[in-house]
């Protein structure tokens, strides 16, 4: 069963908002198409309420699910300790921080988050903002401007060119991973005051590493800065689950500005900045997301700080995702599916079109397996995929049913490759 998030708004057929509506926009015309089809065709499967935890296990109206989407990579989620922490600050501080960070919203869970950030990446200092997407425009908006240049990977994550929107600072794209791509973009520079290199140190939709050790040495050669968005490499890559800085063991301030999400590894919400004590001293006074937004809620800032020693200690838990990944993508391999990436826990199976994703999507969905449909403009046209996250908590046993579930399906022809 599917649960229709829309209370039969779809059902009658297609539906267009009204002529000369609020909502009479190309985006939503567009949408309420794609919506009203997928939700006719029993196609759409998001914003699907789960009851209970994200694990490898989840419930979801009424049935249990294996789930192959989850961003809990080291399998934290529901963690005693991390759960008594998120329990304790609570109780002492309250559901909500009351504030504003720079009036009465910082606390002591917040201080303590952000001091243990920074020494867990290896920065001098750290700001907490309420999310890794307010992390990204805040520092890009408060940094750049008009006369600057942001180069930026092909496969950049949304929240930083929305950061370079907000900043009105040129943007120019490089093709994704390649350090003569992007070296051809920094001789290129034109007029530009600064340059800013954006990169992520594990592709959010293509599973990729970033090749951080050229790309450092191309910022220095260049003269420009670099931002590296630790979203998910964070606790997924590095000896310490330090990010792709740890990975290749680049010290911390060789990186100008790391941003990153406190809700995939670390099983909390928010996101940061870290870097020299300069930048977040002026990031605190000067990105608007930090000012003029609510602080971190104090669970979300305590159990985000318990997730981190379980990220510094947890290599046998990264080992786990990893060796997961690897299994997954040889099952995969074998039933001639084209699969993204390298060999990291986020495993892109491409679909090709968009309905083809769908589809995909909902075939693994009959056969109990709950996975993402990723499609435009999150990735490239005809580059729709399923994005599978493998996670320390999943055992050899799931992987192995979820193959079992994509082998059924490939057997039966219902997905052909792209
Ligand atoms: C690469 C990347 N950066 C930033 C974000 C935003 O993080 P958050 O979900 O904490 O807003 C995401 C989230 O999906 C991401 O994948």
């Amino acid at each position: 069963m599917i649960s229709d998030p829309f209370r039969g708004f779809f059902d009658d057929g297609p539906r267009s908002p009204r002529t000369e509506g609020l909502v009479d926009v190309p985006a939503a015309r567009a949408w309420f198409e794609v919506v009203g089809w997928g939700i006719r065709s029993e196609l759409y499967l998001y914003q699907q309420p789960l009851e209970g935890r994200c694990g490898p296990r989840a419930t979801l109206n009424d049935r249990a699910m294996l789930v192959l989407s989850s961003y809990d990579y080291l399998g934290l989620i529901g963690l005693p300790e991390i759960e008594a922490a998120a329990i304790d600050a609570v109780r002492s501080h309250g559901t909500g921080s009351g504030g504003v960070r720079l009036l009465t919203g910082t606390t002591s869970l917040h201080r303590d988050l952000e001091r243990d950030l920074a020494s867990h990446l290896g920065t001098e200092a750290a700001i907490a903002f309420s999310s890794g997407y307010a992390a990204n425009i805040g520092a890009i908006a408060a940094l750049f401007g008009p006369r600057d240049l942001v180069v930026a990977d092909s496969r950049i994550h949304r929240s930083v060119l929305d950061g370079c929107a907000m900043a009105r600072v040129p943007v120019r794209t490089f093709h994704h991973n390649d350090p003569a791509a992007l070296r051809a973009a920094l001789a290129d520079r034109g007029r530009a005051r600064r340059v800013l290199v954006a990169v992520e140190g594990l592709y959010s939709m293509d599973g990729d590493e970033c090749r951080l050790p050229e790309i450092v040495a191309l910022k220095e050669e260049f003269g420009a800065y670099l931002l590296v968005d630790e979203a998910h490499s964070l606790g997924t890559m590095g000896p310490h689950g330090g990010g792709a800085a740890d990975r290749f063991g680049v010290p911390g301030s060789a990186i100008d500005i790391r941003t990153g999400s406190l809700s995939k590894a670390i099983p909390a919400m928010g996101g940061f900045v870290a870097g020299s004590e300069e930048l977040i001293y002026y990031l605190q006074h000067g990105a608007s997301a930090f000012m003029f937004s609510g602080a971190l809620c104090p669970a979300a800032a305590a159990a985000a700080r318990a997730a981190l020693p379980h990220l510094a200690c947890g290599s046998d838990r990264r080992a786990r995702a990893w060796a997961n990944a690897a299994r997954l993508r040889e099952g995969l391999a074998g039933l001639d599916l084209e699969i993204g990436g390298a060999c990291s826990p986020l495993v892109p199976v491409i679909a090709g079109e968009d309905e083809t994703a769908y589809r995909f999507a909902r075939n693994l969905w009959d056969r109990g397996v709950w996975a993402s449909a990723i499609v435009h403009p999150a990735v490239p046209r005809g580059r729709a995929r399923l994005r599978l996250f493998a996670t320390a908590a999943h055992t050899e046993n799931d992987i192995d049913e979820a193959l079992t579930a994509f082998a059924d399906i490939r057997e039966k022809g219902l997905i052909s490759a792209p």
